[in-house]
């Protein structure tokens, strides 16, 4: 037994003896004529007036100025420590709520057949937890937090419903998630998924196995990791900040931006869902913007698209004042930068 338990009972043991054998003596010592004659204690004669507001008075005020003192140290005693206890607390939940976050991201491992009971035991929090997010998004690199969730393939491959054909669809690095979205849009992919491609819903009220618990640890554990803390702007060098219209700077400014930017989403060349969903040319979650397809939109329309986004078809927003109601970006770029990319795919 926990040797905690074990102290509190012994003490409870001990005052609860102690306690009893007060009252047994108590009672010995009460061999007054009244208790041995057997007259009932509202029956026997009470003290006179001058012991009652007398010395037993006195004893009473005694006691209770002792024990105000002893209240009176005592809460403050308790109080003082008591905001750092909290902290502790909250330190020790946020600690644990990170480590299980870690273990629902990773693969579990794998069940044996006819397991070892204490090796079972030391694996049961990995095997309930792992929801193995690591198999598609890249996996927990121990050493290396900066490495961990990095992206990948999904997998297995996703298989179009309609034409049976096997899909490879990119899932993207979590690593740098925050650094395209608020929580609001990564809690609600966690927990409806993205219908029509490999990512599920894993939310509890969606169909999936995760409480809001461990979606809470798992996204804790994603804020956790360096990449989600970074400025994606820091890779777009200052001379890129105000680019000047129709100059050559634009256009090499134009390509930076969009490959710090929005080539994780739109693949590198900005093939987005166009490519032929293989290994050397896979499916990224953005639609294709090269080929002519985003000249289909007026340079208002595009210019817009990119600054408020579309938020719930996930497409983040990127200006600095968004339309009302979309959440202003924690990395926005100007309106030059803005620009710049815009160009920029018009060209591809
Ligand atoms: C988180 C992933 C993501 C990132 C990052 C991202 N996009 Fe997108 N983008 C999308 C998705 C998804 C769509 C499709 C939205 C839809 O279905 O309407 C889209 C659509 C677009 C469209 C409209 C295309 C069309 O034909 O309707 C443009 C233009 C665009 N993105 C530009 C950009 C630019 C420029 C950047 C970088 C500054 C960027 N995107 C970054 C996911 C992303
Ligand atoms: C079977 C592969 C697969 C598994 C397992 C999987 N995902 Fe995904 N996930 C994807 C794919 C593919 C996408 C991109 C979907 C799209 O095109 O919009 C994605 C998208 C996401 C996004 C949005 C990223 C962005 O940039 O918009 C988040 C967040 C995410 N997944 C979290 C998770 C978490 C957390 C788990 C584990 C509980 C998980 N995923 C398990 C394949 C997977």
């Amino acid at each position: 037994m926990d040797t905690n338990v074990l102290t509190v009972a012994v003490l409870l043991l001990a005052g609860a003896l102690a306690l009893w054998g007060l009252f047994l003596m108590r009672n010995r010592m009460e061999q007054k004529p009244g208790s041995l004659l057997g007259i009932p204690h509202a029956m026997r004669p009470g003290s006179p007036d001058s012991t009652l507001e007398g010395p037993r008075l006195e004893r009473i005020q005694v006691g209770g100025f002792l024990f105000t003192l002893v209240l009176a140290i005592f809460i403050p005693i308790y109080w003082l420590p008591e905001a750092n206890r909290q902290a502790a607390f909250q330190e020790r939940f946020d600690e644990e709520s990170l480590e299980r976050g870690e273990l629902i991201f990773s693969a579990p491992p794998p069940l044996e057949e006819d397991p070892d009971p204490v090796e079972y035991k030391a694996e049961e929090r990995a095997i309930s937890l792992g929801m193995a997010c690591a198999n598609c998004h890249g996996g927990v690199d121990e050493d290396d937090p900066a490495a961990s969730a990095g992206g990948g393939l999904a997998n297995p491959a996703y298989v179009d419903p309609v034409t049976g054909a096997e899909i490879q669809y990119r899932a993207p690095p979590l690593n740098t998630v925050f650094q395209r979205w608020d929580e609001e849009v990564v809690r609600f992919t966690i927990e409806r998924g993205r219908p029509g491609t490999p990512m599920a819903a894993w939310g509890v009220e969606y169909g999936g196995p995760m409480t809001t618990q461990m979606v809470d640890d798992v996204i804790a554990w994603l804020q956790s990791l360096p990449g989600n803390r970074e400025d994606p702007n820091d890779a777009i060098s200052e001379s890129c900040r105000e680019p000047a219209a129709g100059t050559s700077a634009e256009r090499r400014c134009g390509e930076e931006i969009f490959q710090a930017r929005c080539a994780v989403c739109h693949g590198p060349e900005g093939s987005g869902k166009e490519g032929l969903g293989t290994l050397a040319d896979p499916w990224f979650q953005g639609k294709a913007l090269w080929k002519g397809d985003v000249r289909g939109m007026d340079e208002r329309q595009h210019f817009l698209t990119i600054m408020n986004g579309r938020r719930f078809a996930f497409m983040p927003q990127f200006g600095e004042s968004p339309a009302q109601g979309t959440p202003v970006p924690t990395y926005p770029l100007t309106d030059a930068q803005i620009q710049a990319v815009m160009q920029y795919e018009r060209g591809l």
